[in-house]
This record gives C-alpha cells, structure tokens and sequence, in this order.
C-alpha cells in the first residue's frame, strides 16, 4: 500500500463524509451550539461535484470553521457570530442582480441554488488578520450567474452588498464600519472559475454565522473580499466603494490579493498561522492561485494596487 505523508491525504478520504457530519453534529449539539437552520429538515447539499480546483491539504476542524469567525453584523468578537447569528432570519431571502446587464432578476435562494451544478471546492483562506483555514465550500462560480444577467458593455466592474437590518443584527452598531458591507471586483475578476457563489460548507447549507444562504468565496484574496448574506448584486461602469477601504483606505484597497510583499500598515503579510497549527507558515503570492490569476494583473502595479 502507498504510505503517504499527512498533509497529502484527505480529510475526506481518512473519515467518510457520513462519518464527519455525523460527529460534528453530535459535537455541535453537545456545545449546544445551534445548527444551520433548515438542518433539521434534512437541508443537506448533495450530488456534489468534485472539482479541480480544490486543494488538497487537511480541512480546518468543522468546529473552528463555524466558532471563529468574522461577520461584524453579528459583533466583533471571532466567537459573537456563532453566538448571536442563530436567530438570523434567512427565509424568505431575495437577492438582486441589477446594473448594466441585459437580463436583471431578482432570485429566491431555491432558484438560485439550482441555476448550476453544485460543487465541492476546498479551498485556502487567508485572513488580513494573519490566519488562513481550509474549508470545503459548496457553491458554483460566480460567472454563471452573471451570465444570465447578460452585462453590457458598459460593465466593468460588479458591486456586492449584504443584507443590513438593525433589529436583525443589533451589534451591527457597534462594528465601527459602515453597513451595510459592501464589496466589489473588476468584472474579470468576477467571472473567474475560481470565483465561487456560495451556499453551503462541510455537505450542508451555510450556517447563519458563514453568510447564509449565500455569500461570496475568492480564495486568491484576503477573506474580507468573500461578502456574506448577500442581497445585492450590481454590475458597475465605475469602480465600487468597499466597506473596508472606505473605512480606512491606507490599510484596505480595492483590490486585497493576498501578496507577502506587500505589508498591512501595522503588521507584516509574510506568513500566516493556518488554524490549528502552531508553527507558522509562509504565505503564498495569490494564496497559491497564482498560476490561475496572475495573468488578470499582467501590467498592474501589485504594489500600488493593494
Ligand atoms: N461579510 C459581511 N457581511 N460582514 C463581515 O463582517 N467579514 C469578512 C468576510 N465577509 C464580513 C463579511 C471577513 S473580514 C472575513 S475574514 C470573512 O468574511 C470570514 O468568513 P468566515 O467567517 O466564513 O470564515
């Protein structure tokens, strides 16, 4: 039999996948943590297809993917998400696609889940904070979506936006950023395979704490690119404001590719604890995904546009 190293099997391949949802489910209980919502009517995601894309270093625990988060809706603690998101009313849910486009729509997350096949996609997330994960996101790219939108010639650019309603999201208040998020890409960027629309992780739908029901995944940038609970999507002529740079433009620009050259202002971006880990590791230009999307910034200054 092959022997190989840890790092190149499958969190997968060690613990079938009934296996691992059931423990989770039963560790998620016992912590008396609540489960996505749906769960229990048995909203699981299936026929999942797998996918090139994915890596295929060891998945971050279900639990550290669920409990240590940002969604500063939710409060601004890694832990307030979890904790004050289960309650997080996610249907009935609309989401917009408007802007320079052909064919704006408005989808209910059930249309919109089955408007291409499902994927699995492992993916490396890397934080500004200094931390990554791997997580099997669910989802298919972005791009099929806006293909259906038919964007003009004028579309350069797609603004996104989350839902934002104070008595949902009381914490809300207290972010210190103006809500609701908002994000933005260049319109390549956008249509990138890599770039996924969300719905679900670990085989299930996304709990209230990840961005349910559907949110935004692009593995080659800092995890403030990825938008949760989205409501709005618009195709743009000009570049979008972005919640983070608006909030301070010297530390967060538009464009946020994870780049070890390029240092945030009061911290080196060179290496990255991976969660669960305890040495630190270097991180990667383009978080690994460099030999897809280099080529989208053949010309820029990555260092100017940061
Ligand atoms: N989306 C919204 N609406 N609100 C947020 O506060 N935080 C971002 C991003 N999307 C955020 C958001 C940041 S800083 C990160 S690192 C990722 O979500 C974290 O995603 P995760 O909690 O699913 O790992």
């Amino acid at each position: 039999m092959l022997i190989r190293k840890a790092p190149e099997i499958r969190y997968s391949e060690v613990t079938p996948k009934q296996v691992y949802l059931n423990r989770r489910r039963f560790l998620a209980g016992a912590a008396g943590l609540a489960l996505a919502k749906g769960e229990a009517a048995g909203a699981k995601l299936e026929n999942l297809r797998k996918s090139e894309f994915s890596t295929n270093e060891p998945m971050t625990p279900y639990k550290d993917v669920t409990t240590y988060n940002n969604f500063y809706e939710f409060g601004t603690g890694k832990a307030d998400p979890a904790r004050n998101a289960t309650k997080f009313q996610t249907e009935p849910w609309q989401l917009k696609v408007e802007g320079h486009c052909n064919n704006p729509k408005t989808y209910d997350t059930d249309s919109l889940r089955r408007l291409a096949p499902l994927e699995e996609r492992i993916y490396r997330m890397r934080c500004v904070e200094g931390w990554s994960m791997v997580i099997p996101w669910i989802g298919y790219p972005l791009a099929a979506l806006l293909k259906q939108a038919e964007p003009t010639d004028k579309a350069k650019y797609v603004a996104f936006e989350s839902y934002y309603e104070s008595r949902q999201m009381p914490r809300g208040r207290y972010a210190g950023i103006d809500l609701p998020y908002r994000e933005g890409l260049r319109l390549d960027e956008a249509m990138h395979p890599l770039t996924l629309l969300c719905f679900g992780l670990y085989g299930d739908v996304l709990p209230n704490q990840n961005g349910a029901p559907v949110r935004l995944v692009v593995p080659w940038k800092y995890g403030f690119k990825s938008i949760k609970s989205l409501v709005k999507i618009r195709l743009a002529d000009k570049q979008p404001s972005t919640t983070w740079s608006i909030s301070n433009p010297r530390e967060y620009g538009f464009y946020s590719n994870v780049n070890p050259q390029v240092d945030h202002p009061r911290w080196s971006q060179a290496s990255e604890r991976r969660i669960g880990e305890f040495f630190k590791r270097k991180t990667l230009m383009f978080n690994g995904y460099g030999e897809h999307v280099a080529p989208l910034y053949d010309g820029l200054d990555l260092k100017k546009n940061y």
